[in-house]
Order: C-alpha cells, then sequence, then structure tokens
C-alpha cells in the first residue's frame, strides 16, 4: 500500500515508517527538512509545510493513506496550536482529497476538547473535527502520553529527576493519573488503522496497561536513572500547586530554548490522561507492554552526550 506520512521526522514517526517499511509499504515521508530524526539514510524526504499548505498536493500524489502526525506541544511565535495543530490539519485533509487519497489516519490525544482552558487539547479537538468532516474515510487514534526512544515527556521527567537538588517538585496535588503507552504500541495501533478497512469512521482511545501518577512516573524513572536518593524518602516529593508553578513556567517558556515545563503543558499536568485500561486490548486485540522493564532507554549514558541531546 502507498502511505504518506506527515511529521514522519519526528518521534512517533521516526517509529511508524521503519515498522511501514519493514511490513512491504510503500512510503512517502513528508516534511519541512529541518531535520531527518532518525530515519533511515537512504529515505528520501518530500516536502510539505502543513501551516502553509506547500507541497503537500504533491507530496500526497499516489498515496492511498495519509497518516497525520504533526502537532506542536510548544507554541514559538506563529507556530501556534491553532495554526499548526487545527488548521494545519484541515490544510493536510484538503490536499490529501486534492490528491485522490482515500484515508486519513490522525494521532490525536487523549482529553482532546473543545474547553479553551486547555489551548492544546482544544487545538486537537477541532484538527479532528476537521478530520471527520473532510470527505475522506478517517480514523481518528487518541493516544496518551507516549514513552520511548526519543520521547519528549520522558525524557523532561528524566531531567528533572537528574537535577542537582534538595527535592523533586511534583506540579499538581498528585491526583491526576497518566495511562502511559509504549511508542511500539502506538505504532501497531497506527499501522492497523491505515490498513485495516473495517476501521473506517472510528475513533480509538489508546493507553497503556497502568493508570500512574506523576509522582509514581519520577519514581519509575528514578529507579533505572540511577537517582537513587529520590526513592529514599517520600518526604523528598514536594507538590506544588499548578498555579505558583504558573510564573515560573511561562519565565522558563520565554528565556529557555528547552524549558522543563511550559504553562499550557503545566495545565496539562493537572488534568487526568486516561482511558480504560483494557482499551487497546479491545480496540486492537494485543496487550501493550507495562512501564517495568521498558525504561532502560531513560538511563543515562554519558554526563556530556545526555546533556548535548537536551541542549
Ligand atoms: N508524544 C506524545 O506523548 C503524544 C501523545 C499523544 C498524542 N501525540 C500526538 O502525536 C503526534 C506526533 O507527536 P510527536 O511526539 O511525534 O511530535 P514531534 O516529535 O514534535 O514531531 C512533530 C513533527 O511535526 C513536524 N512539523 C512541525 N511543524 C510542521 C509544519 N508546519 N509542517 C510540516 N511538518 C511539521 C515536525 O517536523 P520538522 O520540525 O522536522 O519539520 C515533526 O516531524 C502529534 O500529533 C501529537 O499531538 C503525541
Amino acid at each position: 500500500m502507498r502511505v504518506a506520512v506527515t511529521g514522519g521526522t519526528g518521534f512517533v514517526g521516526s517509529h511508524l515508517v521503519p515498522a511501514l517499511l519493514a511490513a512491504g509499504h510503500e512510503l512517502r515521508v513528508v516534511g519541512r527538512g529541518v531535520r531527518r530524526g532518525a530515519l533511515p539514510d537512504d529515505l528520501a524526504l518530500s516536502f510539505g509545510d502543513v501551516q502553509t499548505g506547500e507541497g503537500l498536493e504533491e507530496a500526497f500524489s499516489g498515496a492511498e493513506v495519509v497518516v497525520h502526525l504533526v502537532a506542536v506541544i510548544r507554541e514559538r511565535g506563529r507556530r501556534t496550536y491553532a495554526a499548526v495543530n487545527a488548521d494545519g490539519t484541515e490544510t493536510v485533509v484538503r490536499a490529501a482529497r486534492a490528491a485522490g487519497a482515500r484515508r486519513l489516519v490522525h494521532l490525536s490525544a487523549l482529553g482532546a476538547d473543545p474547553d479553551p482552558a486547555f489551548p492544546y487539547l482544544a487545538s486537537k479537538w477541532q484538527g479532528e473535527a476537521f478530520v471527520r468532516g473532510g470527505g475522506l474515510e478517517w480514523v481518528i487514534v487518541r493516544s496518551s502520553v507516549i514513552f520511548g526512544p526519543g520521547d519528549g515527556f520522558f525524557r523532561q521527567l528524566a531531567r528533572a529527576v537528574r537535577l542537582p537538588q534538595p527535592v523533586i517538585v511534583v506540579p499538581g496535588d498528585g491526583t491526576a493519573l497518566f495511562q502511559p503507552i509504549a511508542i511500539a504500541d502506538v505504532v501497531r495501533c497506527l499501522v492497523a488503522s491505515a490498513t485495516d478497512p473495517e476501521r473506517s469512521g472510528q475513533t480509538y482511545e489508546i493507553g497503556g496497561p497502568e493508570q500512574v501518577s506523576l509522582e509514581t512516573l519520577f519514581r519509575l524513572i528514578a529507579s533505572v536513572t540511577e537517582a537513587d536518593w529520590l526513592l529514599a524518602s517520600p518526604k523528598r516529593f514536594v507538590h506544588v500547586p499548578l498555579e505558583l508553578l504558573r510564573p515560573l513556567a511561562l519565565l522558563m517558556d520565554a528565556l529557555m530554548p528547552n524549558p522543563l515545563v511550559t504553562a499550557s503543558q503545566l495545565d496539562l499536568l493537572g488534568r487526568p490522561n486516561i482511558t480504560t485500561r483494557d482499551a487497546v486490548v479491545r480496540a486492537f486485540g494485543f496487550s501493550p507492554v507495562p512501564l517495568a522493564g521498558n525504561l532502560e532507554y531513560l538511563r543515562p549514558r554519558h554526563p556530556i552526550l545526555d546533556a548535548l541531546a537536551e541542549a
């Protein structure tokens, strides 16, 4: 099958593209040419920008399925949630239709909702609406937070754990639960969504087998990143209300190229990010892997190499 993937150079794309190639599909990886991510060296990139629409129709030509992965989690200048995640998705849908694609698979996020208090989730919800109304076969996969080599969220938590500090600040009261899912399992769900004709018109929610708090995530990460001091006493964790952390997050966002957290991400940390524990088994027929035993990629390699990767 001929498949075009937008955002193929990003975290999810860098895992999905090799999986689709290995399954024998013909791939068109669409990107702005800013980076190649972890893509195989011999794979050509087709230019396409979802904000301007430039190159998209040409990049999609001949593709039966378009898998749309582009989104921003941090707003920078004109790269706003509305412009990339919402309007960019509408632009992709239009270009896919004009290019003659049959199906569009859209990776969305658990909690996608029109509530403007959570602008990232509202933009994902708006993107979903464009996909459903776009006149193509569609499949929407709403994922919980994803872990695996190259991820953003877990590497940021690992970075926070490794900071030289007497305590770990846990944003919020600790009641919000997350249901992390491994990248390999997300890829299985996306491949099935792209290739199974029976799945048209479905919105799937996916998450891993565990529902855990942020503090539990910190503990699991500490256990693989040699931050044993953290595990010694529960008093090492200090829960701080989100409102008190917001000024610091705003400052980090304004001043740092790679802040630990932005204000918008901070709000998401206080919001549950879960679905049913058996969501993947019921929708896709396999059991996703747990966190335990699968966070080894976060283990520090070398202080200089790790600092460069995080810069
Ligand atoms: N990661 C998670 O935990 C998670 C959880 C739930 C849902 N999701 C969803 O999964 C999808 C993929 O996330 P990810 O973690 O892989 O993100 P990512 O690593 O940040 O990758 C984003 C991709 O979008 C591309 N991109 C950005 N702006 C673009 C533009 N204007 N035109 C064309 N391409 C553009 C980037 O390419 P260049 O910058 O190289 O051009 C990159 O390939 C997103 O829709 C996200 O909402 C992710």
